[in-house]
């Protein structure tokens, strides 16, 4: 036997890598893929599978240089005592490129996560396609992909970025839930070579697709961190928000936030004046548990605000207006950011809580020109969409459309709140005036007075929420300092929600 077992030992070395293997990955400031995966599992509870897989080396130019296990660990582990499937690109092998087998092992994973109703995490380090395998890995790749859409929306799938990802290597991260990237890595559909030869653009690495820039220029990754154990520890905490698949819901932790808490604070955060800025975050966080607020696309979009927080111990979703960026308007960008959290959400039986303080849509060409109308129509179609509860708290500002499009009545909003000084109208004041009384104002004998005259009589008259609160477009107005326990009311009564569908193959979301 211990013959069996030595030869055993020998083989499972080999797949593990040298010394050297290891100091070279150190040396680019980056961690193993093994170091990876200690980080991001419980210690001691990852199983390795497909250790002995063997690429066919019978095509390669240049001889064999991959070894046991094709320059990929895949395999099981708990995530704070939950299931978690991962892979894990080995750089060391062949700059972590994927090959047939090597795509083999990651796809097997995947179903077998699917499967299992488990979170799978891809920890992406590689050059590519493993271009001695040419079609193989092309097909290789396909099947990714092919596995990342059956399990959207099934389980929770997170790609996380710890070197490069270049090429099609982009299109399996680009299709699951949250990108996560270290400002050591990068991704770009081609290299900066090619941008230079094709476009005549010069460019760095780093400007191309580094992690700061996808972080705040493209929104493709909604995390940035500054080395490996940083992103690791928040994969973590991330999934700690999150279902383990789409018939679970999201980890409930007994509360030690008391839920009857007044927020007096919020008087103070939230100024009166209309025109005046301030953080909403620090509305949250006065609002949810323990002022813990986890933020996704922080550095992106930022005059949309989203995140995971929790409500006595039951997890919610934010969608936030930030009139402290843009005044708080709502843009392209900030469409896309809500609306693929919204849908995240919906798929993971995650209430969704609105915090409304929006003066509008953002006009101007360049908002016309990139699409607005189909951007802004997603964001509808996501509220639409969602049947998970969807609270709401007007703070301050809704006007126009951005009231219709955040979570309102006409939309089965579920739950909706709003403050004494909150003023829901088609337009501001000075503007409707302008419109509505031009002429009477024009020939006026004192234009200006009468034209604050009919300012003040429109504040008076719709700057309010009382015409909503008499309409039934909102369910009550409340004092500031309640928010936190109405909404854990409203909480607890809608978290038996059922909502479907009329059945269809599957709709068309604006593109
Ligand atoms: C085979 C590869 C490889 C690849 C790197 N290596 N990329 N082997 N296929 N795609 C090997 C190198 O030959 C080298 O082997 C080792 O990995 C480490 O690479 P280095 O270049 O020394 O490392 P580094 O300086 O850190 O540069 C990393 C890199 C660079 C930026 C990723 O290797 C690179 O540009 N690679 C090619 C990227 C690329 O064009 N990929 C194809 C994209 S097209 P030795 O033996 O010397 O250690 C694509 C299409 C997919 O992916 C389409 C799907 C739909």
């Amino acid at each position: 036997m211990q013959e069996y077992i030595d030869k055993l030992r020998a083989l499972k070395a080999e797949a593990a890598g040298s010394p050297k293997d290891v100091e070279s990955q150190h040396k680019r400031g980056r961690l193993t893929a093994q170091e990876r995966i200690d980080l991001l599992f419980d210690p001691g509870t990852f199983n390795q599978i497909d250790t002995l897989v063997t690429p066919r080396y019978e095509s390669y130019m240049g001889g064999k240089s991959s070894r046991l296990g094709d320059g990929v660990i895949t395999g099981f582990g708990m995530v704070q005592g939950r299931q978690v499937f991962a892979a894990a690109q080995d750089a060391t092998v062949m700059g972590g490129s994927l090959g047939e087998m090597h795509a083999n092992k990651i796809v097997k994973a995947m179903r077998m996560a699917l499967s299992y109703g488990c979170p799978f995490v891809a920890l992406n380090d590689s050059g590519g396609a493993r271009i001695q395998e040419g079609v193989d890995s092309l097909g290789g790749y396909a099947r990714i992909f092919d596995a990342n859409c059956e399990a959207s929306g099934v389980i929770p799938q997170l790609s996380v970025i710890l070197g490069p990802c270049a090429g099609g290597a982009v299109y399996s991260p680009g299709l699951t839930d949250f990108i996560f990237m270290t400002e050591n890595s990068y991704m770009f559909i081609t290299g900066p070579e090619v941008v230079k030869s094709v476009m005549q653009e010069n460019v760095s690495q780093e400007d191309l697709g580094g992690g700061r820039i996808h972080a705040s220029e493209s929104g493709v990754a909604h995390f940035l961190a500054s080395d490996d154990r940083e992103c690791l520890l928040k994969v973590r905490e991330l999934l700690s928000y999150l279902p383990s698949n789409n018939l679970s819901d999201p980890p409930y932790i007994p509360p030690r936030d008391d839920p009857e808490r007044r927020c007096p604070e919020l008087e103070q955060i939230v100024p009166v004046d209309p025109h005046k800025p301030y953080d909403v975050r620090q509305v949250i966080t006065s609002i949810v548990d323990d002022g813990r607020f986890f933020e996704i696309h922080e550095l992106w979009a930022e005059n949309m605000v989203v995140g995971f927080a929790r409500l006595d111990g039951f997890v919610v979703g934010l969608v936030a207006n930030q009139p402290m960026v843009l005044a708080g308007t709502i843009d392209i960008k900030a469409s896309i950011k809500a609306t693929h959290f919204i849908r995240i959400c919906d798929a993971y039986h995650i209430p969704v809580i609105t915090l409304q303080d929006v003066p509008g849509f953002l006009p101007g060409t360049s908002q016309e020109y990139g699409g607005i109308i189909r951007n802004g129509a997603r964001l509808i179609y996501a509220y639409s969409e969602a049947t998970v509860p969807k609270l709401m708290l007007i703070l301050r500002k809704s006007y126009g459309g951005a009231y219709c499009v955040m979570s309102s009545k006409g939309l089965r909003g579920d739950l909706l709140y709003a403050w004494p000084n909150a003023e829901l109208a088609v337009m501001g004041a000075a503007g409707a005036v302008n419109i509505l009384f031009r002429n009477e104002v024009k020939t006026a004998p004192d234009p200006q007075a009468r034209g604050a005259e009919l300012v003040s009589e429109y504040q008076e008259k719709f700057n309010n929420p009382y015409v909503a609160a008499a309409r039934g477009l909102i369910d009550d107005v409340i004092e500031p300092r309640d928010s936190r326990r109405v909404l854990i009311r409203a909480l607890h009564v809608t978290l038996s929600k059922r909502d479907r569908h009329i059945p269809r193959k599957h709709g068309i979301s604006p593109m």
